[in-house]
């Protein structure tokens, strides 16, 4: 495969976005063509996805919600991640099978082979070079949550232990992994983080 993929993990409110605009237009300085996606959404399907995970009233039951992140991912992979990396573009993308592991798997307690068994189903194996892990605290990730409950989609809603198992589960992937992981202290300043990252993909690039 040509092309390079690099994934952003992390709670929500870890500061994937702004990592992401930053890394993006370094690249785009160096000529790269870099694809910017995002799961779930990427797609038309996906955006009709990502509302019915995130948005819908009501319950939904654990392996229908890993069905549908599965599906969406499928989707995405197909149609938009691996033409662009067989075009030999580089991916910068938002969340991928990893939070399905964390989220659907530590938070929802599902098995955690099961759902990474579905996700190389649905991808047919399609693993990131790079995935880097923007690491909060429970409580800086609460206070950054900090806005009325309300506004909160279906998986922020959860409570904090849902949240401390979904970075715990995070941090384990990356322990078992360290070849793919970057594992980044999200509670430094927005620059630090940056230049770690820098480093990283810059001996990718290499
Ligand atoms: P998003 O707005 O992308 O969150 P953030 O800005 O925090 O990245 O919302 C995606 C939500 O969906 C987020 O709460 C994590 C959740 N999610 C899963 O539970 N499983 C998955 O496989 C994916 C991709 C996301």
């Amino acid at each position: 495969m040509p092309g390079l993929f690099i994934t952003f993990e992390g709670g929500d409110g870890s500061g994937k976005t702004t990592q992401i605009k930053l890394l993006t237009s370094w690249l785009e300085a160096k000529n790269k063509i870099v694809v910017v996606t995002r799961e779930p959404g990427g797609t038309d399907l996906g955006n009709e996805v990502r509302h019915l995970v995130m948005h819908r009233k009501g319950f939904i039951a654990p392996r229908a919600e890993a069905l549908l992140y599965a599906a969406d991912r499928s989707h995405h992979v197909q149609t938009i991640v691996r033409p662009a990396l067989d075009r030999g573009e580089i991916v910068v993308q938002d969340r991928y099978f990893d939070s399905s592991i964390a989220y659907q798997g530590a938070g929802r307690v599902l098995d955690t082979d099961e759902i990474r068994d579905l996700s190389a189903w649905a991808t047919e194996d399609l693993v990131p070079h790079l995935t880097i892990l923007l690491d909060v605290s429970a409580e800086v990730a609460k206070l950054r949550r900090s806005r009325p409950t309300t506004d909160f989609d279906r998986l922020e809603a959860e409570d904090e232990n849902f949240h401390n198992r979904v970075r715990e589960s995070y941090l384990a992937l990356a322990k078992r992994d360290p070849g793919r992981w970057l594992v980044v202290d999200g509670e430094i300043t927005v620059e630090k983080i940056h230049a770690q990252i820098l480093a990283k993909v810059a001996l990718l690039l290499e």
